[in-house]
């Protein structure tokens, strides 16, 4: 199967916006992101991600001078965030906008711990993957488009109390767009996370759900999603993109989405953030795996994410020449057991106690290093 339906979808919508705004210089165009790098620490070789937490840093914003402070801030008054963000409206002035560049600010969140994380580290991850992932749960536990546990929970309660401390101590900006996966993970997160602040009446707390923020549609029952009818009953102010479909059309139960596709769909909805909405400070609540593709496409180093963790990124993107767009396959064939494995063994893989339908190696017998991992990344 060539191409991915969805992303043939994601470029469909890109003039509708809900604005009706469009990002006249790039029509016709590619866009070019790069990753600002000198703003915040996580960009930076020597900055490790493992065990990295936003909350001890003031999410990473290096303490520095920008070229604008001097006419902003001749007292020397000012916070940290509130020169930045003089800075960014300076580079977004209309002058680079017409040259076709912008930069926006994109806060990347991974969601709380859900079920599914702890399901994983009860089975182990070969076990996980070959079986357990795509059972519904186990009749105490329920992983299909799973809720956060309370773990989960107090990983957005503390994203909560930090952005509100940053908002009265550091004068931070308060976002002007918020996007989420349609995961119940991730739209349970953005809302502890945001729904109880009191906020400015121009920048409210009303998400736009899009499919192209997804975690990588593998098998695996945490990977489908809920019906909208699901979703605006649990939270009545979320708003969908433009041809959201009632059920899941997408998730397919004994195929996995390529990587290829996924990298794909992250650069597809990147192009149709920065193509429709002209915001510049942006939450985006997501997963591991979907951080990853994203970072990437941003064109910004390898920054893993563990659960309820935040990046931001401050983006430059710019309307190319077209690019052409390479061929791959969307899906891919996952093998299964269809009963508990009889052994897993970390690393290795699955013993089935029946033997499958399919001959690819059962997932997870690869061994490959976490970035890549599938499992963890949901
Ligand atoms: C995109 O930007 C990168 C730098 O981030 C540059 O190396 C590359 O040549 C650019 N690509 C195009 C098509 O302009
Ligand atoms: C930035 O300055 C603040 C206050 O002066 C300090 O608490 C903080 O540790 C500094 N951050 C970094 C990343 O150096
Ligand atoms: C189901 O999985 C959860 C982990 O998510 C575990 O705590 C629980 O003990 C499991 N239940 C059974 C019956 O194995
Ligand atoms: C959304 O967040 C609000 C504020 O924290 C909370 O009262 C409400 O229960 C949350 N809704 C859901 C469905 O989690």
């Amino acid at each position: 199967m060539k191409t991915s339906s969805l992303t043939a979808a994601l470029l469909a919508v890109a003039p509708a916006a809900a604005t009706g705004w469009s990002w006249a210089a790039a029509h016709g165009k590619s866009i070019n992101f790069t990753s600002v790098p000198g703003y915040f620490v996580q960009d930076d070789e020597a900055t490790n991600p493992t065990g990295f937490d936003y909350a001890s840093v003031n999410f990473g914003l290096i303490n520095r001078t920008y070229p604008t402070d001097k006419r902003f801030d001749p007292n020397g008054e000012k916070t940290q965030w509130q020169r930045f963000e003089a800075y960014v409206k300076f580079l977004n002035s209309a002058c680079s906008k017409r040259r076709g560049v912008q930069y926006k600010l994109l806060f990347i969140g991974r969601h709380g711990e859900g079920w599914h994380n702890a399901a994983e580290s009860f089975y182990g991850t070969p076990a996980w993957n070959c079986y357990w992932a795509e059972q519904q749960g186990n009749g105490t536990a329920v992983w299909a488009d799973p809720l956060l546990t309370p773990a989960g929970e107090v990983e957005a309660y503390k994203a909560n109390a930090y952005f509100k401390d940053r908002y009265e101590t550091q004068k931070m900006p308060h976002f002007e767009t918020y996007y989420s996966s349609p995961l119940s993970r991730c739209t349970i997160t953005a809302n502890l996370t945001f729904a109880d602040m009191s906020l400015p009446a121009d920048r409210p707390f009303t998400p736009i759900v899009k499919e192209g923020f997804r975690e990588g549609m593998t098998v695996h029952t945490c990977n489908r999603r809920s019906s909208k009818t699901y979703i605006s009953t649990m939270f009545p102010f979320i708003q969908f993109e433009d041809g959201f479909t009632e059920e899941d059309e997408l998730w397919i139960a004994d195929q996995a989405e390529t990587d290829a596709a996924f990298r794909v769909r992250a650069k597809a909805v990147l192009d149709d953030v920065f193509t429709t909405d002209p915001k510049t400070w942006i939450s985006i609540t997501a997963h591991s795996g979907a951080a990853t593709r994203l970072l990437s496409a941003l064109n910004h180093r390898p920054f893993r994410l563990a659960t309820g963790q935040i990046i931001p990124v401050l983006v430059k993107a710019e309307a190319v020449a077209l690019q052409p767009t390479p061929s791959f396959d969307s899906h891919e064939p996952y093998s299964t057991c269809d009963a508990p494995p009889i052994t897993s063994i970390a690393g290795q893989g699955c013993v089935c106690a029946t033997s499958t339908s399919t001959s690819t190696p059962l997932p997870s017998a690869t061994g490959e290093p976490d970035d890549e991992c599938p499992a963890d990344d949901e």
